[in-house]
């Protein structure tokens, strides 16, 4: 996609599961590595990270995208999350790793402080909810239409990327895909799909088609979604 006016349009198509996650050590209450993180780190092998490229994580988790950022080269990485027992799996994974991997607490302000980036990766929370999120959704959880972290990344994806840098997001299409295209592409970003896939419900959405259903968001009777990694290239 290059203007906010047109669809995101197919990429390749992936497989579930493109590459193997490392075993990473994950204290209880973390994200547990899935599909969405498999697709994103398999849009990360995909790219041409520079050499001694500054990278960021942001919505770390184990640090599965991070660690993966530096052996694809990166110099060094900063991993963002809010929670504590995160970083702390993430630190640990990429000490095993021996990963130049560098855990923060914060959010999108901390990373924004930080930047700018040359290769930025983020899996932020976007599933819609009915209820306010609390700590132990806080992985997944993200306001009724499932945009309340997307948006503000989306927004300021322009301000965190250096002058040919290139943004990787993974998100579903539940949670508005061509919104998120739209606002990379009002900064300039140039905007196209570098990964799909399509999955069934898991244990979280499969409890909430009542809602979906009657927000609109999904088809009566539909059980699937559509993961999407988003490229945007400054
Ligand atoms: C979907 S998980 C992704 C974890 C990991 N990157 C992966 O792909 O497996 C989202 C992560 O974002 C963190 N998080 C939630 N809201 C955040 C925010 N506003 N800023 C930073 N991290 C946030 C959660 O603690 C969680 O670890």
């Amino acid at each position: 996609m290059t203007t906010s006016a047109e669809p995101v349009r197919p990429g390749p198509v992936a497989a579930r599961t493109v590459v193997p996650a490392p075993r990473l050590l994950r204290l209880p209450g973390v994200y547990r590595p899935q599909e969405d993180t498999a697709l994103l780190t398999a849009a990360i092998a995909d790219l041409a990270v520079p050499p001694g490229a500054r990278a960021l994580d942001l919505c770390t988790g184990t640090g599965a995208q991070a660690i993966t950022l530096a052996r694809r080269g990166a110099r060094s990485v900063l991993a963002v999350d809010l929670s504590r027992r995160a970083l702390a799996s993430a630190r640990f994974n990429a000490l095993r790793c021996q990963a130049a991997v560098r855990p923060c607490r914060g959010d999108l302000t901390t990373a924004l402080r930080r930047g700018p980036f040359d290769v930025v990766v983020a899996n932020p929370p976007y599933v819609p909810a009915p209820a306010p999120t609390v700590r132990a959704t806080r992985g997944w959880d993200a306001g009724p239409d499932g945009r309340a972290v997307l948006d503000p990344l989306c927004a300021a994806a322009g301000r965190l990327l250096r002058p040919g840098g290139t943004l990787l997001i993974v998100q579903s299409t539940l949670s508005d895909v061509n919104k998120s295209g739209e606002l990379l592409a009002a900064q300039g970003l140039r905007v196209s799909v570098a990964r799909r896939a399509r999955i069934p419900f898991g244990p979280v959405l499969s409890g909430r088609t009542a809602f979906l259903e009657a927000a609109g968001l999904i088809a009566p009777g539909q059980r699937t979604e559509e993961l999407v990694v988003l490229r945007a290239d400054r």
